[in-house]
């Protein structure tokens, strides 16, 4: 169901590298609700990613940009202000990747110029990606700008690896800078703590498989999905709310309140 909540608004859209992206579930429904933007990803996943196909159902401009190079960003908020006719009014940040997850070191054997790359694109992006909307005054009052993060950020997840430091590192600027951009400028930034997610990201955690279903059964109203969390963007996209902000916000089936489950219990019972 649409509810026009996104009439009027525009905005600038990171991370829909295929359509089981977060990213892309919360493009499609943001453009159900009436909302315009510019897609935009690392140029090397662009050749990989089907964003194309996006773009032309969501009737969409990409702009290439490498979310850890202050260049490209500036370039990116420049002529995506000038393609959908005025300031923004919202921002996903739907970005994560670690080197050391990919070439399969453990937590216990980082080497740290894998370690340095994974939070520059992962964690400090973020803050790269605000302060280019904010030198710019790219933003609109009330304007609404979220990230991605997991709940390894808080307690401990061993194959989460390095990502559960820059998910901390994270949440941590959205405070930050979310303070600035409310003082100045009117505008709210928030961290959706989401559930296990079937994505390309996701996958590459080590025993997803095991890991996804375990939360599941953990979670009173089971995992959340990335159309669900597209949904729950939508919403704070949208003037309903207005004064949330500086808040890492666990969208999550319940996961994060929960101690233990009837189901878990049961399958350490021994009869
Ligand atoms: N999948 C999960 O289980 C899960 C759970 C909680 C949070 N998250 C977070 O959700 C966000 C989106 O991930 P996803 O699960 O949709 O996976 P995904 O793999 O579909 O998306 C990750 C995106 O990051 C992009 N990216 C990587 N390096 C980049 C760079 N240098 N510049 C710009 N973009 C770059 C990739 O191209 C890709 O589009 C991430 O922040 C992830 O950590 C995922």
């Amino acid at each position: 169901m649409a509810y026009n909540l996104l009439k009027g608004k525009r905005g600038i859209i990171f991370g829909a590298l295929d359509e089981n992206s977060i990213a892309w579930k919360t493009a499609e429904r943001v453009h159900e609700e009436g909302g315009t933007f510019v897609l935009t990803n690392a140029p090397i996943a662009m050749r990989m990613g089907q964003i194309k196909e996006l773009a032309e159902k969501t009737g969409s401009e990409i702009i290439p940009a490498d979310a850890t190079s202050e260049e490209d960003l500036n370039n990116l908020v420049a002529k995506a202000t000038e393609i959908l006719g005025g300031k923004l009014d919202f921002v996903l940040h739907s970005i994560g990747m670690s080197v050391n997850v990919r070439k399969g070191r453990a937590y216990t054997d980082e080497k740290y110029d894998f370690t340095a790359k994974g939070w520059d694109v992962s964690a400090l992006s973020f803050h790269k990606v605000m302060q280019s909307l904010y030198k710019a005054d790219a933003m609109n009052q009330w304007g609404s700008i979220v990230a991605l993060t997991y709940m390894a950020a808080q307690r401990t997840f061993p194959d989460y690896n390095d990502m559960a430091d820059n998910k901390a590192y994270l949440e941590s600027v959205a405070r930050s800078f979310g303070y600035f951009f409310g003082k100045e400028k009117q505008v709210r930034v928030n961290t959706i703590s989401q559930s296990p997610t079937p994505t390309t990201a996701g996958q590459g955690v080590k025993g997803f498989g095991g890991f996804i279903a375990y939360a599941d059964k953990m979670s009173p109203l089971g995992n959340a999905t990335a159309q669900d969390c597209a949904d729950y963007t939508v919403s704070l996209f949208s003037d309903l709310t207005k004064k949330v902000t500086m808040q890492n916000l666990f969208h999550d089936g319940g996961f994060s309140n929960t101690g233990v489950s009837q189901e878990v219990i049961e399958h350490f019972t021994e009869e």
